[in-house]
């Protein structure tokens, strides 16, 4: 049961790297180890992603009381998009920032991307059903996020520790920037702050932003390198 993974292992005291939490944080932090892994059963750095069916995830990923740990719209105002900016949101999922990112850039375009077929033709519907025509869901490769256009940024939340080879992941990521593209990740498990910054640097890219906002995830912001 994906709402309840979490929380099972929650009671265990932590695992997936989830910290041992108090009460007050334990739903929160239940949820946010859901949204790290559907399995935990891998001992390797990144976690192979089961996200089959998207409204078995709904409940999970688009919990309304997730906004206040996740809190989407600081997370947003934080990008600085322009109206117009291009923006893939990489394992979109159910859509919980691709439908507010559609809504941020009114005259720009979010691409959802996801392995998970289900989730892209989820994803796809609800942009009808919420009126978006800005967005649009794509089936992405474990390898390649396979993105149709250049974007402004690509946001990857919680999903980092679901790619396998990040470095070929992301020099693929890197290549389809617009010119002052960013990458922005969030994450929290397994994989701490200080090795995605290594993996980015070692696939091209220089650390431009490290935001403290957000209470169980980290949250930086990368844009490529000078080439030598
Ligand atoms: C924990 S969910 C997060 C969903 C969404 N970002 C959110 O914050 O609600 C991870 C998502 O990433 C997708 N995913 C995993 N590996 C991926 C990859 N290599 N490329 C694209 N999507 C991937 C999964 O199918 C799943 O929908």
């Amino acid at each position: 049961m994906p709402g309840t993974v979490g929380m099972m292992h929650m009671a265990g005291g932590g695992i997936c790297g989830v910290p041992r939490a108090g009460p007050r944080r334990l739903a929160a932090l239940a949820l946010a180890a859901a949204l790290a892994a559907s399995t935990c059963a891998r001992p390797a750095d990144y976690i192979v992603p089961r996200y089959e069916s998207a409204e078995a995830w709904v409940p999970v990923f688009d919990d309304p009381a997730r906004d206040d740990w996740q809190k989407p719209d600081e997370v947003i105002r934080a990008l600085l998009l322009p109206p117009d900016a291009v923006v893939a949101d990489i394992g979109s999922g159910t859509g919980y920032f691709a439908v507010r990112l559609a809504r941020a850039v009114p005259r720009g375009r979010v691409l959802g991307v996801d392995i998970e077929p289900d989730m892209v033709r989820y994803l796809n519907k609800r942009a009808e059903r919420e009126s978006l025509p800005n967005l649009a869901s794509y089936r992405g490769d474990a390898d390649d996020p396979r993105l149709p256009t250049p974007v402004d940024v690509a946001i990857f939340v919680g999903v980092y520790h679901h790619i396998a080879r990040r470095e070929q992941y992301f020099r693929r990521v890197r290549a389809a920037l617009k010119r002052g593209g960013r990458v922005a990740i969030i994450d929290a498990f397994r994989i701490p702050p200080e090795q995605v910054k290594q993996e980015l640097a070692r696939a091209g890219f220089e650390l431009a932003q490290e935001h403290s906002f957000l209470p169980d995830q980290y949250f930086l912001v990368f844009r490529p390198a000078a080439l030598n």
